[in-house]
């Protein structure tokens, strides 16, 4: 865009964007050390070979070395913020103490959908923010979360609770602000539903009839950071991977992927559920805690809650 004096327009980076809003200037470090992170994420994507690591994790899949050196990048930069305590991340089985006079615990998934990285369809890191020494915490005590997504543009969503912010990386490696406070309308006409279908229960397969029959389109690229962005940058819609006959507790983890994403998605106006309960309010079982999850516009995840409630 060209300024009336035919000068480009100054765009606002991220660290200014925290500044401007009065963040403290501790978290503002850690989200501005996963911003530099994540440019060494994404330049191994585009440049990295793709092989297996030899060491599987916690839940027995198979680690691309992508995830093991994603994991590295992101540990090394925590450490380096001196503002960090503790880390959760979903490629280690335990948690980490980085600096016992670090201010914030982060959980992360460091590469969300790696097993899509050799099909080239779009992956992500998924984090959240506590404040203090205790990274196995309720969604409700999360003071900020973010994802940033790896696709043909690399963006960052953050918020702090005080709205939903998007941000691009441009040719210098610099995010520079999209678009302030995201807001998600009350209902949708797009879903995104994860798990096999074959093994829906009665109240999820009624409630993708419904979906159906109010003329809902499908969208889904088996990406859990890009599905719960189209939803969230077009501002309506749902994703879901629900309970399954064979799952019952779904598929997706709650402090590295649910609590953070359910937390970005409440701020811009719209809801997260496991079927039963607000996914913010679930105390974690331990690290590999997972849970079943309707996510998106309001109406929507009320009424698959409605399904849930009746037919199960
Ligand atoms: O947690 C990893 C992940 O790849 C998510 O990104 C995605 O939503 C989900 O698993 C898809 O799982 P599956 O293909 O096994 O149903
Ligand atoms: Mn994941």
């Amino acid at each position: 865009m060209i300024g009336e004096a035919g000068t480009t327009p100054f765009q606002k980076d991220l660290r200014r964007h925290l500044r401007e809003r009065d963040e403290d200037r501790d978290l503002t470090r850690v989200i501005c050390e996963l911003a530099t992170a994540s440019r060494y994420v994404i330049h191994s994507i585009r440049t990295g070979e793709l092989g297996v690591a030899g060491t599987s994790n916690l839940y027995g899949e198979t680690q691309l070395a992508l995830d093991v050196l994603s994991d590295r990048i992101l540990q090394k930069r925590m450490k380096y913020s001196g503002v960090v305590a503790k880390i959760a991340s979903e490629e280690i089985d335990e948690v980490i103490c980085v600096n016992p006079d670090g201010k914030y615990s982060i959980v992360y998934d460091p590469l969300d959908g790696s097993s899509l990285v050799d099909v080239n369809l779009a992956v992500g890191t998924i984090v959240g923010i506590y404040e203090g020494q205790e990274p196995l915490s309720a969604g409700n005590k999360l003071v900020a979360a973010l994802y940033i997504l790896y696709g043909p543009r690399c963006t960052l969503v953050y918020s702090t609770g005080n709205g939903v912010h998007e941000f691009a990386m441009n040719a210098l490696m610099e995010y520079t602000l999209v678009q302030e406070n995201v807001q998600m309308a009350p209902s949708g006409t797009i879903y995104s539903p994860g798990g096999q279908r074959n093994q829906y229960t009665p109240g999820v397969e009624k409630f993708v009839s419904y979906l159906e029959e109010k003329g809902s389109k499908l969208r889904y690229s088996g990406g859990f950071v890009p599905d719960i962005n189209q939803v969230l940058i077009k501002g309506q819609g749902l994703f879901m991977y629900p309970h399954l006959k064979n799952a019952p507790r779904g598929k997706l983890r709650l402090l590295y992927e649910l609590n953070p994403m359910a937390f970005l998605i409440e701020q811009a106006g719209g809801a997260a559920s496991n079927g039963r309960q607000r996914i913010l309010d679930i105390e974690p079982e331990g690290i590999d805690h997972r849970e079943p999850i309707f996510i998106g516009s309001k109406e929507d995840v009320a009424r698959a809650e409605k399904f849930v409630a009746e037919f199960g």
